[in-house]
């Protein structure tokens, strides 16, 4: 089987087939996630919620980021690895080169930044570089406390503007991946339609052009599962079970539902 590319899923967006994204931690889930044919996994940083027991993910550090990188890239070697950039590794293009270097030579394939119009320089820097970058929008979980809480964004006029303008900036400046996550549907598909790169949407709606999940929430791990989640190995019955329900249910267009969406 062929590796996935950032030109595997640019030719997905354009023939409008919906492509599947992990957020997972360790070699296990990624070879798991390999078998059941996701296109790409996400070594995020809510790892600091989802397994190491902190209440954001502002402590998480780069050595931990390395640690799991490492370990989802000895287990899987056909999905696209992406890694999240920690809490102010990126504050300026100079810091984000020197740290975005460190998660690509542990194993990624991509790194992933939190933030709108500022980070425009950032990806620039990276992208001429040849790191490839995600942009993420919406709820930024790094600026909980600047956000206080963890709630929808881009509700109103103003705010769902300023979105869609930082995303054609990002798009603009060599962005290769947006994830959209906690937006209205309707602010998502039109931020997807306005940008080249392909948009990764987590309580997003059913209209960007992939969909992200915490290998958690798929398995029922989390004690208050979020609105957008859903548990999957209920009806699955089994880990590559839950996997491929959610991969086949994105691929057909029946999750997420209303119920996983906001308004
Ligand atoms: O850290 C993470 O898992 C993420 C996704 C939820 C997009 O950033
Ligand atoms: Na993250």
């Amino acid at each position: 089987e062929k590796l996935v590319t950032v030109q595997t899923l640019r030719k997905m967006k354009a023939n409008g087939e919906k492509f599947i994204t992990v957020a997972l931690y360790d070699a296990p889930m990624a070879a798991m996630a390999q078998k059941t044919g996701v296109e790409t996994v996400l070594v995020g940083d809510s790892l600091g919620m989802t397994v190491l027991g902190y209440d954001s993910t502002v402590p998480v550090t780069m050595e931990q980021m390395i640690y799991h990188v490492e370990a989802v890239a000895r287990g899987n070697k056909k999905s696209l690895i992406m890694g999240d950039m920690p809490f102010m590794t990126y504050a300026t293009p100079e810091q984000a080169l020197t740290n975005a270097t460190r998660i690509m030579q542990a194993g990624a394939h991509m790194v992933k930044i939190e933030g709108g119009a500022w980070l425009a320089d950032t990806v620039k820097m990276l992208t001429d570089r040849g790191i490839p970058v995600c942009a993420h929008l919406g709820l930024t979980p790094q600026s909980v406390h600047k956000l206080g809480g963890y709630r929808v964004q881009g509700r109103d006029e103003k705010h769902a503007e300023q979105m869609l303008e930082d995303a054609i900036l990002l798009d603009q400046a060599g962005a290769d991946l947006l994830v959209l996550e906690c937006v209205p549907s309707a602010l998502a598909k039109r931020i997807t339609e306005s940008v080249s790169m392909p948009t990764i949407g987590i309580g997003a709606g059913r209209d960007t052009d992939a969909q992200v999940l915490v290998i958690n929430d798929i398995l029922g791990l989390t004690e208050q599962p979020p609105k957008f989640s859903k548990n999957f190995l209920v009806e699955a019955g089994d880990i590559p079970g839950a996997l491929r329900k959610y991969a086949g249910d994105v691929k057909l267009g029946v999750f997420p539902e209303d119920s996983h969406t906001f308004n």
